[in-house]
């Protein structure tokens, strides 16, 4: 056994390892706000110690107060492992079952530096997406999983490993919640409180899941949404070719707009305040140029409009300077949105104009309220701006990062009044699908109608053998696949297909793997099925030569209750419930799932959507097949007849579609009612 596998098994260490030094080449995660009392900072440490055996108290103790002052949370620094994090092949992982095995490397995939926002901090990205709450959590979960057998389940609060549990072999192997809070207790600050008690995270979606696999992720969903929104935009069918869309963030999910804008052909230009996390991005090849001055992005863009360049270019800078400086220079945006973090907008998921980084970062934890004050001032300049853009033409979207909910909070002018003039207001409207708001959410427009309500979504593989040729075997074998369902499909599915077939064509040369051998592809429940079941061939054959993870992004079809987001296309008032997310992790739990989770928060923020998730782990055997058709069958189609029920024409097309091929599928349909006669009522 290698010294990697020996550290694996044993766990938290039974002598101390040295304390780590502070790597200040490392992204870490803002420090948090100092919100404990002295009683409560004293059960903040009482919950770290319990996993420490008590002699070993009295040299933690000072360490663990020092990091919960300094950093406003425990990480544990001390324990983190000195090996390096990152997901290596299934065979190099001690253990008596293969699908523990494969949890262990989506687990060091999430926080693999070259992968993870704030690796230190065990944060895999959206500022605050935990895969744990801190290093003795990492270190038992590996310990569990190294030792653990498939005749049990492993129990997981908010990354703290309650126990492994008897179970049997068709039951997942973990079960994860993230988040999970009493209702009332769901604000921003609540989140705070219990998380620097050490007794909740927040999991963001596929962090907390083990189921991130880089910026590939979003490029894929990236790319769909800025090419039809193209499409929506374009005139006389012409492509985006000298087109220029406005955006911010590129961090772990935001990143993935300049590269997307590439791919779809358009001119990107990206705002990013932190030079760090605009480092990683351009380092990575994912954005190609940087410039810091308002003036030369100025006549970079204008170059580049006239030439027609496809160019994604990074502004070192805040976003509310440049929508305000193209409008006074007469830049023309055609396409605009946002993705910085404003699910967490106190905690460094926003930065407010005419404030230094550095500064922003102080104010923060110094002063919290004025903070508060600063980022609303600049989201209502930011939405003054934009409006202005937008009366000149521009197609404005929010892109699920509550930007229209916290500028609406701040008092934005984000509604219309009956006379189109932009008003605020005090509280969204519901029944009008996302808050009522004058710019639609990406969901509305683009991804509920063309994608989700079909059982398209963010479908994903991950090759557990490490090995580049697998991924490009089963890219392949998915593209195959879709060829063959295109040929068949009827009309109202043809670009989504074809959409997909040229991504999986292009996706070895746009070199999208960042970490782990993954693959994204939007797909349906028909082709998610058929791909499964290929894969699944392939590795008996030996065609494929390791176990393949399937999973999903939680943002999907059926996976997420998010009425500024996932669900914002639900116009029914259902957009407020979650029965859907629940359900869905439920039935995938026990139709074969190697692990599920759910999530409170994810995306638009603590209390705003309850969002859940699977892994599954294809083995090549005959049970693995079992479980994937009737877990991938449900997992897609629960969101479709929930879609369905809420009058989306689109998914009873679907809804129809899939219950004539599968006779043992009934679902309840909706009957319409005639709006005249509904409005005739009111008026008498
Ligand atoms: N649409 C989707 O499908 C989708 C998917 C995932 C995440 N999201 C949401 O998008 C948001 C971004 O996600 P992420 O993972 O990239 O988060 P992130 O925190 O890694 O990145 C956001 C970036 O925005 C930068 N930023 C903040 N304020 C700024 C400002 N005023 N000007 C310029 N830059 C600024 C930050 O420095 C940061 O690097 C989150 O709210 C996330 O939940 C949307």
């Amino acid at each position: 056994m290698n010294n990697f596998q020996q550290q694996l098994l044993q766990g938290i260490p039974t002598i101390l390892p040295n304390s780590k030094l502070y790597n200040s080449e490392i992204n870490h995660a803002p420090k948090r706000k100092n919100i404990l009392s002295d009683d409560e900072k004293k059960l903040a440490l009482k919950n770290a110690l319990r996993y420490f055996d008590t002699k070993h108290h009295a040299v933690l103790l000072p360490e663990f107060k020092n990091e919960l002052d300094t950093y406003g949370r425990i990480y544990m620094h001390r324990f983190r492992p000195n090996y390096e994090m990152y997901a290596r092949p299934i065979d190099e992982y001690p253990g008596k079952t293969i699908q523990a095995k494969a949890i262990m490397h989506m687990i060091q995939n999430n926080l693999n530096p070259a992968v993870a926002q704030h690796p230190h901090e065990l944060i895999t990205y959206g500022g605050n997406g935990a895969v744990f709450q801190n290093w003795a959590q990492y270190l038992l979960v590996m310990k569990y999983l190294a030792e653990m057998t498939d005749e049990q389940t492993l129990i997981i609060y908010s990354g703290h490993p309650l126990g492994i549990f008897p179970s049997n072999k068709n039951a997942p192997r973990v079960v994860v919640t993230n988040g999970m809070m009493i209702p009332n207790y769901s604000k921003q600050d609540d989140w705070e409180k219990f998380n620097a008690l050490g007794v909740t995270q927040y999991g963001q979606m596929t962090a907390g899941s083990y189921m991130y696999i880089g910026p590939q992720g979003i490029v894929h969903g990236t790319t769909i949404t800025v090419l039809n929104a193209g499409r929506k935009i374009a005139k006389h069918g012409e492509n985006l070719a000298g087109k220029l869309f406005l955006t911010s963030g590129l961090g772990g999910m935001s990143g993935a707009q300049p590269k997307a804008g590439n791919i779809a052909g358009c001119i990107t230009v990206c705002a990013e305040v932190n030079p760090k996390a605009l480092e990683i991005r351009h380092s990575q090849g994912w954005v190609d140029e940087v410039i810091s001055d308002l003036d030369r992005l100025v006549r970079r863009v204008r170059k580049a409009k006239e030439a027609k360049e496809i160019i994604s270019i990074a502004y070192q800078g805040n976003v509310v300077d440049v929508w305000e400086k193209f409008d006074v220079e007469y830049i023309y945006v055609d396409l605009g949105s946002d993705q910085t973090s404003l699910h967490n907008p106190w905690a460094g998921g926003y930065y407010p104009v005419d404030l230094s980084y550095e500064d922003a970062n102080n104010m923060m934890t110094e002063q919290p309220d004025l903070f508060k004050e600063k980022v609303y001032e600049s989201l209502r300049r930011q939405a003054e701006a934009i409006n202005k853009h937008t009366a000149k033409g521009t197609y404005f979207f929010d892109y699920g990062n509550a930007f229209l909910l916290e500028a609406s909070r701040a008092g934005a002018k984000i509604y219309k009044n009956a006379n189109q003039e932009f008003v605020n207001k005090d509280s969204p409207s519901l029944g009008e699908g996302g808050g009522g708001w004058a710019y639609p959410s990406y969901v509305q427009d683009i991804m509920g109608p063309m994608c989700f309500d079909y059982g398209f979504g963010p479908f994903r593989w991950v090759c557990t053998s490490a090995n580049p040729e697998d991924l490009a075997k089963t890219d392949a074998i998915a593209c195959e696949i879709l060829e063959e369902i295109k040929k068949g499909a009827p009309s109202e599915i043809q670009q989504q297909l074809a959409d997909n077939i040229q991504w999986i064509k292009g996706a070895q040369e746009n070199e999208l793997v960042v970490g782990s051998q993954a693959r994204i592809l939007y797909a349906d429940a028909e082709g998610r099925i058929k791909i499964a079941k290929a894969f699944n061939n392939a590795i008996k054959n030996g065609e494929i030569s390791a176990p393949v993870v399937l999973g999903r992004d939680h943002h999907d079809v059926s996976g997420t209750d998010s009425p500024y987001r996932e669900t914002a296309n639900i116009y029914d008032g259902s957009q407020f419930t979650a029965d859907m997310a629940i359900h869905n992790v439920i039935g995938d739990s026990f139709r074969g799932a190697t692990w599920v989770s759910i999530h409170n928060g994810g995306g638009v923020g603590w209390g705003e959507v309850i969002n859940g998730g699977f892994g599954m782990v294809l083995d090549g055997t005959k049970e693995a097949e079992q479980r994937l058709q009737a877990m991938l069958f449900w997992d897609v189609n629960n969101g479709i007849a929930r879609r369905s029920w809420a009058r989306n024409n689109e998914a009873i097309f679907a809804i129809k579609r899939a219950m004539e091929a599968e006779p043992n599928l009934t679902v309840t349909l909706p009957n319409m009612v005639n709006d005249n006669l509904l409005e005739n009522i009111f008026k008498h």
